[in-house]
């Protein structure tokens, strides 16, 4: 089996060929999506708020991320594994930035994927000299909520930027839609879309709300293909109610 290559999505971008992505942070979700063809699956730091319980994705850390990365590449053959650098791991400089990305490269990632347009050039022009693919990520940045605010209406100087300076591909998050079809018109690197429309090159969603596990209001942007949450709920309530009725486990589960 042949993994993805950069430029293998460059390549569908050529030929006119969307493509999904989704997150995965674990064993089962990656083995599945890698085998239905997912060409990228991205360990999100969105793990903070879907694996680790934390509010926002402020807090996660390196270490939380690496095994949850390690996990993930083991457990495919084909997809492209980029990780995502968390806050604080590489807005310093370059050389802060390198020695995360080094990280995530000897835990298995294949590519990385930072915040930030212009700001972060020099991040990704080193990252890129030193053979990591990087994936940038502008519009809404969830890392920099703070500081930025909600809704980024504009971003075709950071899409220009991130390219420039060796991005293979750029996340572009509520980027209204009219301008997420220009970036993607103007730029020959693929643009994968996130609230952006249905002119990117590809689109990328949390697995969680793909599927419908994670309950309560979602985004705008999600549409939910399953309800993974009632089905584990119905099966867990179950399997609860046949403990307490003395149903299972029946003789043939017993040795
Ligand atoms: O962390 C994440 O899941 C992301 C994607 C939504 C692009 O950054
Ligand atoms: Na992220």
């Amino acid at each position: 089996v042949k993994r993805v290559r950069v430029r293998s999505l460059q390549q569908a971008k050529e030929r006119g060929e969307k493509w999904a992505m989704l997150t995965s942070y674990d064993q089962y979700t990656a083995a599945l999506f890698d085998g239905i063809g997912i060409p990228a699956l991205l360990i999100g730091d969105s793990a903070a708020n879907n694996v680790y319980g934390y509010e926002t994705t402020i807090p996660i850390s390196m270490e939380e991320l690496l095994p949850l990365v390690a996990a993930v590449a083991r457990s495919t053959e084909r997809t492209l594994v980029v990780a995502d650098l968390p806050f604080g791991s590489y807005e310093a400089g370059p050389e802060q930035a390198l020695a995360s990305a080094v990280r995530f490269m000897k835990a298995g990632a294949h590519a990385v994927k930072l915040e930030g347009g212009v700001r972060m050039k020099a991040q990704i022009a080193a990252l890129t000299s030193a053979g990591i693919p990087v994936m940038a990520h502008i519009g809404f940045t969830p890392q920099s909520e703070h500081a930025v605010g909600g809704y980024r209406v504009a971003g075709r100087g950071d899409a220009h930027a991130v390219a420039e300076a060796g991005a293979f591909a750029v996340v572009l998050e509520m980027v209204m839609s009219d301008v997420a079809a220009r970036i993607t018109r103007e730029l020959a690197i693929p643009t994968i879309g996130i609230g952006a429309g249905s002119d990117t090159d590809a689109q990328v969603l949390v697995w969680q709300d793909m599927a419908g596990l994670r309950q309560g209001p979602a985004p705008r942007f999600v549409k939910r293909y399953a309800d993974l949450a009632s089905v584990l709920t119905e099966a867990a309530t179950r399997y609860a109610d046949e403990v307490r009725e003395g149903v299972f486990p029946a003789p043939e589960h017993g040795f």
